[in-house]
This record gives C-alpha cells, sequence and structure tokens, in this order.
C-alpha cells in the first residue's frame, strides 16, 4: 500500500479547490503532507485556502506525482487544456467529476497517460465519505496504491471492476447522502405531525439517522439484522415496517426507482 511520501517528494497539483478539493486538501494536511507539496489552481481561492500554506495559482512542479481534477464537470472543457502538459508523463491524474468518462481525461492528456476515475460523496467533509476508483490501462497497481491512499484521507475507498459500474456507484454513494438527508427531512416532518415541536422532531430524527448508520457499519450483524432485532412482534416497530416494507407502496419499490432514475441520469450525462 503506498503512502503519501510521494507526493511530499514531489508534489500534487489541485485543480479546483471548491468544496471537495477542500475536504480532500484538509485530510491530506491533516496526515501530514506538507502544505509546501500541495500546489493549488483556482480562480477564487477561499479565506481558508489561503491559509493553508498551499502554493496558491503560482508556479508549477513540471512532473507532479499527481494531478487532482475536482472542477464541476462543466468547467472541464475549460480546465483541462491549461493541464494537458501533465499528461503523458509520470504524473497520474486523478479526477473526482461526476459522470466525466475516463476518454475525457485520455483525450485531454494523450496516449499513455495514466488516470484514476473516483467517485466521492459528501460526508468526506467530515472524513466519513466512501470514494470507488478504476483506472485506465495506463494505470498501475502503484497509481491505485496511491490513489487510495490519497483519497482514504476523506474515508473509506473501494475499487471498481470497469466504467460500467460508475453509474450504479454513483446512484448509491454518490448521490444517497442526499436520499439520507431527505430521510431525515421526513421523518422529522412525520413527528411534528404527530404533534412535537418542530426543534424537537429534527434533534430526534437527525441522532437517529445518525446512530443507526454508524451502528449499522459498526455491529457484526447486517442491517437486516439490526432491523429484526428492534421489531417486537406486534409491537410500534412493526406496525411502521408494515408500511414501510410494502413491497408495492413502499421502501423497497421506491428506493429501486430511485436509484435507477439516478443511474440513468449519470448514463445520459456521459453520453454528453
Ligand atoms: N461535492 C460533492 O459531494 C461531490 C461528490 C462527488 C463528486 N464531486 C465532484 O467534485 C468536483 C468538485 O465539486 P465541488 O462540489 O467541490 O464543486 P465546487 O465547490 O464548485 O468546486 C469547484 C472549484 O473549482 C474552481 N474552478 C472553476 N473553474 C476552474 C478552472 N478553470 N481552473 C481551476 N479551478 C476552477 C471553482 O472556482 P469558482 O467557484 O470560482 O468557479 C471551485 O472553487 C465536481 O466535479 C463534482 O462532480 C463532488
Amino acid at each position: 500500500m503506498a503512502n503519501l511520501d510521494e507526493i511530499s517528494a514531489r508534489g500534487l497539483v489541485l485543480l479546483g479547490c471548491g468544496k471537495m478539493g477542500s475536504a480532500m486538501l484538509a485530510g491530506w494536511l491533516a496526515q501530514g503532507v506538507p502544505a509546501s507539496a500541495v500546489h493549488v489552481i483556482d480562480p477564487a481561492p477561499s479565506d481558508w485556502l489561503q491559509v493553508t500554506g498551499v502554493a496558491l495559482n503560482g508556479p508549477l512542479p513540471a512532473q507532479p506525482a499527481v494531478l487532482l481534477v475536482a472542477v464541476k464537470p462543466q468547467m472541464m472543457a475549460e480546465a483541462l487544456p491549461g493541464a494537458a502538459r501533465f499528461g503523458g508523463g509520470p504524473t497520474l491524474v486523478i479526477s473526482v467529476a461526476a459522470g466525466t468518462p475516463l476518454a475525457v481525461f485520455e483525450a485531454a492528456f494523450g496516449p499513455g497517460t495514466p488516470v484514476i476515475r473516483a467517485m466521492p460523496n459528501t460526508p468526506a467533509a467530515i472524513g466519513r465519505g466512501i470514494t470507488a476508483i478504476l483506472g485506465n490501462a495506463a494505470a498501475t497497481a502503484g497509481h491505485l496504491d496511491l490513489a487510495e491512499a490519497l483519497l482514504r484521507a476523506v474515508g473509506q475507498v473501494v475499487r471498481l471492476q470497469g466504467e460500467g459500474q460508475m453509474d450504479a456507484v454513483t446512484a448509491v454513494s454518490g448521490s444517497g447522502p442526499a436520499y439520507v438527508f431527505h430521510l431525515i427531512e421526513t421523518l422529522a416532518a412525520a413527528g411534528e405531525a404527530e404533534g412535537l415541536p418542530p426543534d424537537l422532531a429534527m434533534a430526534l430524527a437527525k441522532a437517529t439517522v445518525g446512530g443507526a448508520g454508524q451502528l449499522a457499519e459498526d455491529a457484526p450483524e447486517d442491517p437486516a439484522q439490526l432491523r429484526r432485532n428492534v421489531t417486537s412482534p406486534g409491537g410500534t416497530t412493526q406496525a411502521a415496517l408494515e408500511v414501510l416494507m410494502d413491497a408495492d407502496t413502499g421502501f423497497p419499490a421506491l428506493m429501486r426507482r430511485a436509484v435507477a432514475a439516478a443511474a440513468e441520469r449519470g448514463r445520459e450525462l456521459g453520453r454528453g
């Protein structure tokens, strides 16, 4: 498994430092990557970024270990040409842009450029993200290890077998935090409808989803068993689950449709 020494030695260029770029940068700095090894290109650096000590919009190393692209997909056409000189050599290109296929980077950086596409999610901001990664043909095991070491700074990392999995991953973990936020909103609203004050309903909903999520990650039992553990026959939980688990109108059908819609939108965006 690679560590981040290569970054300290050869440098990293971060193209775009908004929400996701800042979350990753905070993780690298916390893990001991020297600020002087990180070179950021961003037209409107945040106040936080300006006091990190990273090199900002200045001269760039000729052959950094990594060029990490974290601009919005719609800014890609504008941002990539200026970075094309990093292609075709020893620099690994990593992109966290949703929906932008490996082929776009291969075209921009030229043949033989190692490229890794990564799909993180917003809990990266608190080091609790999960990122799926996939390399092109030029990306070696060492490149994948280096990308994994970088992305571990903001949470877990999983590896994909093929780019065909990326739309489904995006639909589950990339967009998934929004589904959970909506679950919190609707659980709190339902509590209000049962007579709770809004603040109390929201506090209960947030802590319930956060705590249950943590329990699902930490417990040896799978989520289905954890659910059965809190469901006494004929009790209150069972009454709710009979509504939520209804095959036609409950979560199973609804989640299937929601994830399918997200994956289909990803396929559409990928086609350009
Ligand atoms: N946020 C997420 O949860 C998440 C999850 C998965 C993947 N991603 C991916 O991460 C990428 C960044 O998302 P984000 O939420 O961090 O967006 P963001 O906050 O808008 O950050 C993008 C940054 O890039 C800068 N930028 C724009 N054009 C540039 C250029 N030509 N050269 C250099 N920098 C430029 C932007 O500056 P201005 O603000 O001045 O335009 C901004 O600071 C996206 O591709 C997105 O698909 C994000």
